[in-house]
């Protein structure tokens, strides 16, 4: 099938690229210039693993435009795939859907045959039906279901493992209703081996909004657990493997520490929070999730305490920038937080992260440009005797932390062995 890409991040082009593994040809549509470009010339403009293999590899089965139009014209399906940021209030920024909308609208009047709009990007229950359908029909002058098919697929890609998620899904969700944009996808997503649950647009962007709640959901819960059991001299992560081997409960996403971050659970949290209180409900559990989160990253610097009492003039060594592992992706990282509060106290910080620092200077400014920048962990190693673990890069496992005082929010094996003085989270 022809298939186009609106919006070349990360989910747009992991999304283009496996329909290009699964044999179709793919247009990226993207306004930034630099990313045209890289994506013509086989290069990834984000890092994910195996992305830039699959480009190489597949050269000439997909190409990138800044023209709506060229794009809608030569494909089938066009997806939507640009960033939902969030609005300082937590409230949802629709403003790359709506010009996408508009655009698509726009290339549409020129085209003749059924013309399929799936919407990637995630989005809260209504927006498909109530904001992008009307902009699409006005700027189209056509009809929807009609003259042109609209869906929403929401996507489950975890950064670091994208593309093999985008391959081996465990579900892919497609809400439609109309019959011939059902048959369209259902093709599309035939060499995908997993269910596909079928529903009506609506239920496919709750179903999204529901997953990442209650994943988050699960992390906080586990991390107020492990927060008793620290108290109580437990280890938590012990308690949540024995949790976890119910099957009704699953083993996975009980990784106690200092909570979660990245692009999707914060926003998606606090977007789903705002639309419950605009509906007149009181969402508890998401606040106490939201709240919980918030409060965990400053156990490190409560824990630091007990060990280093004054840190105005010390200097302190930060283990990892990015979210989690195996990303240069610095959004919502607990490193900020940690950061910030260490330089209130007057602490000199001294950081490395194998792939984040740029993005963290450039993301966080206020503390990015405060802090010093190690060219190795072994480096931060050498500054200072007090570490603090934000990221659990595999690197770090191969460090010898002896005569250190550690305190690990993700849990590396290697300083709980040889640290000198060693404090986990929540074990
Ligand atoms: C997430 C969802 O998993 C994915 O389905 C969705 O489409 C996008 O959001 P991602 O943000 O890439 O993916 O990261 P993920 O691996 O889910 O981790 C999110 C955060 O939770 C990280 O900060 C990670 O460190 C933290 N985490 C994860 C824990 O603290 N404990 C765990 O057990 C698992």
């Amino acid at each position: 099938m022809k298939v186009s890409v609106v919006g070349s991040g990360y989910v747009g082009l992991v999304t283009g690229m496996g329909f290009v593994k699964l044999g179709n040809e793919v247009i990226f549509v993207d306004v930034d210039e630099r990313k045209v470009k890289m994506i013509n010339n086989a290069e990834p403009p984000i890092y994910e693993k195996g992305l830039e293999e699959l480009m190489k590899e597949f050269r000439g089965k997909y190409r990138a435009t800044k023209d709506y139009h060229e794009a809608v014209l030569n494909s089938d399906v066009t997806f939507i795939a640009v960033g939902t940021p969030s609005r300082e209030d937590g409230s949802i920024d629709l403003k790359y859907v709506e010009s996408a909308a508009k655009a698509i609208g726009e290339a549409l009047k020129e085209k003749d045959s059924y013309h399929v709009i799936v919407v990637k990007s995630t989005v809260l229950p209504g927006t498909t039906e109530e904001v992008v359908k009307p902009l699409i029909e006005d700027h189209s002058g056509k009809k929807a279901f009609r003259d042109f098919g609209l869906a929403m697929n929401p996507e489950f890609l975890r950064e670091g493992v994208a593309l093999r998620d985008f391959l081996n899904p465990d579900r892919v969700v497609i809400g439609v209703q109309d019959e011939r944009t059902k048959q369209v996808l259902e093709k599309l997503y035939k060499p995908i081996k997993a269910p596909k649950l079928i529903t009506d647009i609506k239920t496919a962007e709750m179903i999204k909004y529901a997953s990442n709640a209650f994943l988050a959901t699960k992390i906080s819960f586990a991390n107020e657990i492990g927060n008793i059991c620290k108290k109580l001299g437990i280890d938590s992560w012990k308690v949540f493997e024995g949790v976890g081997l119910d099957h009704r409960i699953s083993p996975h996403f009980f990784r106690t520490g200092i909570g979660w971050g990245g692009s999707c659970f914060p926003k998606d949290v606090k977007a789903l929070i705002k639309k419950a209180e605009e509906i007149g409900e009181e969402p508890l559990i998401l606040k106490a999730v939201l709240e919980v989160n918030e409060r965990q990253p400053l156990r490190l610097i409560e824990l630091l305490k007990k060990h280093v009492p004054e840190l105005e003039g010390k200097t302190v060594g930060v283990l990892g920038l990015a979210f989690k592992p195996g990303t240069d992706d610095v959004r919502e990282t607990r490193a900020y937080p940690i950061i910030k509060k260490l330089l209130e106290e007057g602490a000199r910080v001294i950081a490395y992260d194998p792939r984040a620092m740029e993005n963290f200077r450039r993301f966080y400014p206020d503390v990015g440009e405060k802090i010093t920048y190690a060219n190795s962990s072994s480096e931060v190693l050498d500054a200072t005797d007090v570490i603090l673990i934000v990221t659990e890069w595999k690197e770090f496992e191969e460090l010898d932390y002896s005569g250190k005082i550690v305190v690990d929010g993700r849990r590396v094996k290697a300083a709980e062995k040889t640290a000198k003085i060693y404090e986990g989270v929540c074990w």
